[in-house]
């Protein structure tokens, strides 16, 4: 997800940046959806919770994605908004997953 938010920066033209944001999106959803399912399956009691955030993203990663791409900060604006919830996600509400399925002894399926 990182190496697709720099794609967004990289890309200069309408088409290549739009193509780049489809490509997130897509890949995102993904993640989710494969996360959610694996919350599911080892019993994760957060996942509606979980679920609401991941979904909350999607909606925010709309809206900034709507909003016009003309110069390279507004690229750069973009990129930062992924980087700084993933990161902020990944440390924050992922690690709690990580952290019921280290305390049940689940290890990765
Ligand atoms: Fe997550
Ligand atoms: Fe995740």
């Amino acid at each position: 997800m990182f190496k697709l938010a720099n794609n967004i920066v990289e890309s200069h033209s309408e088409q290549t940046h739009k193509q780049a944001v489809m490509y997130l999106f897509a890949y995102t959803r993904k993640h989710f959806l494969s996360e959610e399912n694996m919350m599911q399956s080892i019993g994760f009691p957060l996942l509606t919770e979980h679920k609401k955030i991941h979904d909350s993203l999607i909606e925010q990663l709309t809206k900034v994605s709507e909003a016009p791409m003309k110069s390279d900060e507004d690229r750069l604006h973009l990129k930062n908004f992924i980087y700084h919830w993933l990161t902020k996600h990944i440390l924050t509400e992922d690690k709690k997953y990580y952290k019921f399925a280290k305390e049940n002894n689940i290890t990765s399926q």
